[in-house]
């Protein structure tokens, strides 16, 4: 089956890795035609506004969208155009998938598990203001619609993907009202779902647990701000945002990406490693439905990581981008 993929290489390395993706995808044997979205969003509000509308509407048309990363300006410019997918599209659960790959060190071995997170309220509606000079107001949004789908994404992700246990995670001791209510209604969904073991955390002691112990985690729930906390926390139980995939995922578009930046320190000089961009690109073909491919692909990125020969040098090999999505392409098995 051929599919459309919006494809936004984004900036620095962005290039680099996505054109590896590509590659390594296209070699697989997964037909996809690719409409690709270029630019920068800079410090120029309305270049800025105008890529991020032509993106919008890109993966509004093909529903699906796979990204590298793009600068974002610190303290003005335009809206990242993650944000402004994210909230116009409604991608309402990011998904962290967290495993250990072969040979890239790290504390821990056989962690694998997986974060869902909110992606669209609670401190980050972005409600601000300042009552009086001196003192300032920001808003933790959460409804009860935004929890209830958010759990219903969990758990079904968890039956499809034969995961056993479900961990909300909250601090509705001190916070009754806002996050009680996220946990009144996660424990609504979880009555739905007898088979999937239902556990619920307070934030702070799970912070403790994880790096003491992953192994014990199957799957994390968590409110957007705990989620964007303990996500990349996680990430750093396996080797860093280098080694882990990510997708926002809302009812009628994704976006695939990778949560590392566009590193200017390496960018042009073809040592970047494109493994967080395939292991998202990975997610998508899960998510088009190519479980095939999506194995395949995974057991030769496995397979080049256990070699150890062609990885590249941020996690202690010798190789460039072009040599180790070439490696890649060699170990796939055959169809
Ligand atoms: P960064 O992730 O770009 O770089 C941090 C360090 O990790 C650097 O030494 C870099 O060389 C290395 N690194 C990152 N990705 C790598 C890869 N694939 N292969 C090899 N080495 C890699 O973080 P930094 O320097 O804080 O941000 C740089 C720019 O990226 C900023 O403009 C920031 O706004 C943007 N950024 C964009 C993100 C996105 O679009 N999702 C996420 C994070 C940052």
């Amino acid at each position: 089956m051929r599919h459309k993929v919006t494809l936004i290489p984004g900036e620095g390395i962005g290039p680099e890795v996505a054109s590896a993706t590509r590659r390594i995808l296209e070699a697989a044997g997964v037909q996809i035609d690719w409409e690709e979205i270029g630019g920068r969003t800079g410090n120029s509000t309305d270049q800025g506004q105008v890529v991020n509308q032509l993106a919008v509407d890109a993966v509004r048309r093909n529903h699906v969208a796979l990204k590298g990363p793009m600068a974002t300006a610190i303290a003005g410019g335009a809206p990242s155009v993650n944000v402004a997918l994210r909230k116009t599209l409604d991608l309402y659960a990011n998904l962290r998938p967290v495993k250990n790959l072969p040979g890239v060190k790290s504390h821990f071995s056989n962690v694998n598990l997986v974060l869902v997170r909110e992606n669209t309220e609670d401190l980050y509606s972005g409600l601000e203001h300042e009552v009086v000079p001196g003192v300032v107001e920001s808003l933790k949004i959460i409804t009860e619609r935004a929890s209830t789908r958010i759990a219903r994404f969990a758990f079904e992700y968890a039956k499809r993907h034969g995961r056993k246990k479900i961990h909300a995670i909250h601090k509705a001791n001190i916070m009754k009202l806002s996050d009680g209510l996220f946990l009144r209604s996660v424990r609504a969904v979880a009555e739905q779902f007898k088979d999937i073991e239902y556990k619920e955390m307070i934030v702070d002691n799970a912070c403790m647990q994880i790096v003491m112990d992953p192994q014990q985690f199957d799957m994390l729930l968590l409110p957007n701000l705990y989620g964007d906390v303990m996500s990349d926390l996680a990430a750093g139980l396996v080797g860093g945002l280098g080694v882990v995939p990510s997708a926002n995922i809302g009812d009628d578009c994704a976006m695939f990406e990778a949560v590392h930046g566009t590193a200017p320190d390496i960018a042009g000089k073809g040592f970047a490693n494109p493994t967080a961009l395939l292991m998202s690109s990975i997610l998508m073909l899960d998510h088009l439905g190519e479980r095939t491919t999506a194995r395949r692909i995974e057991q030769a990125l496995e397979a080049v990581y256990r070699e150890a020969i062609h990885t590249t040098r941020d996690v202690g090999g010798p190789a460039g981008t072009d040599e180790f999505a070439e490696a890649v392409i060699t170990a796939l098995p055959p169809k």
